[in-house]
């Protein structure tokens, strides 16, 4: 854990205190030459602004001024693009489904501004994300999460999003669980939707358990098997809508070091590379729900997987994804079982946008004695993106309730 030690936390408060006359100089010089050039469509000038000005900075109110859902652009890829500060956020601050240990706020983290990134794709522009229609959208619905517990923070974030919209709070219920990391499954209900929102807790997907195959060496204590769909499949494959997601289990430290092996065919796989066993997984999983879920009832999503940030100085800025680039083998596995998988399964591709995020994690801002942790994200914050861009991309499939 290099992170603390090569922390090269850029206090922007510190250095603005230093130096506010000097900056409101230099705004009022940017204002003029604004004005001068508010039509030369220089891209780069809102970038520059939210740079610097984090929190007088206001997204352009002429975008996303249109609510129409019919208005969706059809041929747009929304999971390219850029962060770009917004006022308007976050879209909600309390909320009772967000696990204490993510609210990084509450948890003594002094700034705010990565609350306030809006994502904007290149190739259109999205109408304002409407947290009310959704969930009208969802009336009688059952929502389903499965995965990791980057499965379970989109389902508090899609909780705490649907929460904001429903005037009578106490109407929407947490049905089962706590909240923790170790409940096996949650739900909520919004009554007044008639709207269920599940979560199972599945890291892997695939089946896993204690019965080795005979003959195994003493220090394998459990194994995978990577051609069977996990048992907790037959209880969400009904859903209207199913987020399925894995990634952050399969290392070689949450496996092999704890003497959980790969198995197929009842033979145990030994030396098998964790990244192979990951892909063979996620083939499994990719036909399971191809043979087993009706795509006439559930729309399904497989979201892709979402970059820690351990080896990155801390920040308090997203990253230039005009620059910024790296590869995640975690991703590819997912893209790969898809692209071989011709279901109608969506993708929710928040790779790259998630990669641009090193501020968003939880970092030293949550409550368990974890020194630091920069996979897990703070809400409000980069999940709620994901929710949105399901949102997005429900309307623009434009299936049943979501036409
Ligand atoms: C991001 O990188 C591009 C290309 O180098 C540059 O033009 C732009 O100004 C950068 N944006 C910010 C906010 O630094
Ligand atoms: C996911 O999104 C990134 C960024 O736009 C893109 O480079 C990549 O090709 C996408 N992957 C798939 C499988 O769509
Ligand atoms: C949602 O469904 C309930 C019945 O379950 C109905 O009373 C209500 O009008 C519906 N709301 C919308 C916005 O469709
Ligand atoms: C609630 O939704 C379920 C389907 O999810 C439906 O079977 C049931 O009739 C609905 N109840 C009401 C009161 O609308
Ligand atoms: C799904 O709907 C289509 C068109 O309505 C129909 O032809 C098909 O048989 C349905 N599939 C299932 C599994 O019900
Ligand atoms: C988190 O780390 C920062 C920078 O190292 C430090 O100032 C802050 O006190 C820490 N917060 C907590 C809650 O430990």
């Amino acid at each position: 854990m290099g992170w603390r030690n090569n922390i090269r936390c850029r206090d922007i408060r510190a250095r603005c205190s230093l130096t506010v006359p000097v900056l409101f100089a230099a705004l009022l010089f940017l204002w003029i030459l604004d004005q001068s050039y508010i039509h030369s469509g220089t891209l780069f000038k809102r970038e520059f602004y939210s740079t610097l000005f984090q929190s007088s900075y206001r997204g352009t109110p002429t975008e996303g001024s249109d609510w129409r859902a019919s208005s969706m652009p059809k041929n747009c890829d929304i999971f390219s693009g850029e962060w770009v500060y917004d006022d308007n956020l976050p879209l909600y601050s309390s909320c009772k489904f967000a696990e204490r240990g993510f609210l990084c706020h509450r948890n003594g983290r002094p700034d705010l501004a990565y609350q306030k990134w809006r994502w904007r794709p290149h190739g259109c522009a999205l109408p304002r994300f409407d947290a009310l229609d959704m969930l009208n959208r969802l009336n009688g619905s059952r929502v389903v999460f499965v995965g990791d517990s980057m499965g379970r923070t989109q389902w508090e974030s899609l909780c705490c999003i649907l929460l904001q919209a429903v005037a009578d709070k106490s109407s929407a219920k947490l049905i089962h669980g706590p909240i923790s990391k170790v409940t096996p499954f949650l739900r909520a209900r919004f009554l007044t939707n008639n709207l269920s929102v599940d979560y199972y807790r599945s890291p892997f997907l695939v089946a896993g358990g204690s019965d080795v195959p005979a003959r195994s060496p003493k220090r394998v204590v459990g194994t995978l098997k990577l051609e069977k769909m996990g048992r907790i499949g037959a209880n969400w494959h009904k859903a209207d809508i199913l987020i399925i997601n894995t990634g952050h289990w399969w290392t070689s430290t949450k496996t092999y070091d704890r003497g959980v092996y790969f198995e197929m065919g009842k033979q145990l796989m030994r030396g098998m590379k964790v990244d192979a066993a990951h892909l063979r997984a996620l083939k499994t999983v990719t036909s399971w729900v191809s043979d087993n879920v009706d795509f006439n009832r559930t729309q399904v999503f497989f979201r892709s997987f979402e970059p820690s940030h351990w080896t990155m100085a801390f920040s308090r800025l997203p990253l230039n994804s005009s620059t910024y680039r790296m590869v995640y083998p975690h991703a590819q596995h997912l893209f790969e079982a898809l692209e071989l998988n011709s279901s109608p399964a969506m993708l929710l591709n928040v790779t790259a946008l998630s990669s641009y995020r090193p501020d968003g994690h939880v970092f030293n801002y949550t409550r368990s004695s974890v020194p630091l942790d920069c996979a897990h994200w703070c809400l409000p914050g980069v999940p709620d993106t994901w929710n949105q861009l399901m949102y997005y991309s429900l309307l623009i499939r434009a299936k049943g309730p979501w036409a």
